[in-house]
């Protein structure tokens, strides 16, 4: 069928954007493989998109682009994760926790200092940002170059700018680019995760720079992902003071209280619509928080 003939739905459709769930719930009964102009063909059913993700030789994830390691097909897709997914390992990420408490309570501090803060913009986005930017050894101020391409790539995508994208990927690369060169320079004893990322190897092979930089886009999405949790969280909490209370009295109950505020609030969900094929997933917009 030619993708040009017609489209059976509008993503970007307010009525589809009040409320995601219901939105594709309705698409699910009505025309659950549907096409659209913004993401090309859809799927609604967890059996075709499961049939989808087992057969990679008919469905590629290859992107146009680089992208690492989610642009890429078995059996390469493999030994990238298996490369990178020391970084995330529980003893890499119990060592990045002092840090990442740091930056919450300065955070913190000083909307209590005011009364009030706008949750996304004052705190999830400059907590999630900061964090990698500890996490890479990375000058902390760094979070706003970051903040900045992760709302243009998102603004650049909504509004079909490629020329926009491409100028703002420019900007990241050197950015990364910038920041290896320094790490080149002045190689820490204690091995940060730039230090890690310029050592690592696939196939026996050094990751090159671009490479490195592919790696790190995905990243930075990742954690406006990880903004978008945090927004979620908090709104479920602020509606719900018992839960607060609860959560006060008990702070053990605090990780699995996360895990089932994400997995129960599916309204929310921070990732509405994962992309194949053409390019990265797409993050929905942040919902807005004020506490
Ligand atoms: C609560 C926060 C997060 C949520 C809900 C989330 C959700 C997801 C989902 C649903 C996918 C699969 C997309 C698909 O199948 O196409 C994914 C992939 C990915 N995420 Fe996240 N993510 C989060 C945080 C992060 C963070 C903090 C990072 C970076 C450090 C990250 C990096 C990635 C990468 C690199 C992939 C691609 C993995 C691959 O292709 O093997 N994510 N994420």
């Amino acid at each position: 069928m030619n993708e040009e003939q017609h489209d059976d739905w509008n993503p970007l459709d307010a009525s589809v954007l009040r409320d995601q769930r219901q939105a594709y719930d309705e698409m699910r009964e009505r025309c659950p493989v549907a096409h659209s102009e913004f993401l090309g063909w859809s799927l609604f059913r967890h059996e075709d998109i499961a049939g989808v993700l087992a057969d990679t030789q008919t469905y590629s994830n290859e992107s146009r682009f680089m992208a690492i390691p989610n642009g890429m097909d078995p059996p390469a897709h493999g030994r990238y994760r298996e490369a990178l997914d020391s970084n995330f390992d529980p003893q890499q990420m119990a060592s990045a926790e002092p840090r990442a408490r740091e930056i919450a309570q300065t955070l913190l501090k000083s909307a209590l200092h005011i009364g009030e803060m706008e949750f996304i913009d004052d705190f999830a986005i400059p907590f999630a940002l900061k964090t990698l930017c500890a996490l890479l050894g990375w000058p902390e101020h760094q979070w706003e170059c970051l903040s900045g391409w992760v709302h243009g790539s998102q603004q650049a995508s909504f509004n079909n700018d490629p020329a926009a994208g491409k100028d703002l990927a420019i900007r990241f690369s050197e950015q990364v680019k910038a920041n290896l060169s320094t790490h080149r320079a002045y190689p820490n004893e204690v091995a940060d995760t730039t230090d890690v990322l310029l050592c690592t190897e696939v196939d026996g092979v050094r990751l090159e720079d671009d490479q490195i930089v592919s790696i790190l886009r995905n990243w930075t999405a990742g954690h406006g992902t990880l903004a978008a949790s945090l927004g979620i969280v908090v709104l479920h909490l602020a509606q719900q003071t018992e839960l607060q209370d609860r959560l006060r009295s008990d702070l053990s109950l605090i990780p699995a209280a996360i895990e089932e505020i994400l997995r129960a609030v599916v309204r929310w969900s921070p990732t509405h619509v994962p992309r194949r094929g053409r390019s990265l997933f797409k993050v929905v917009p942040f919902p807005r928080v004020s506490t």
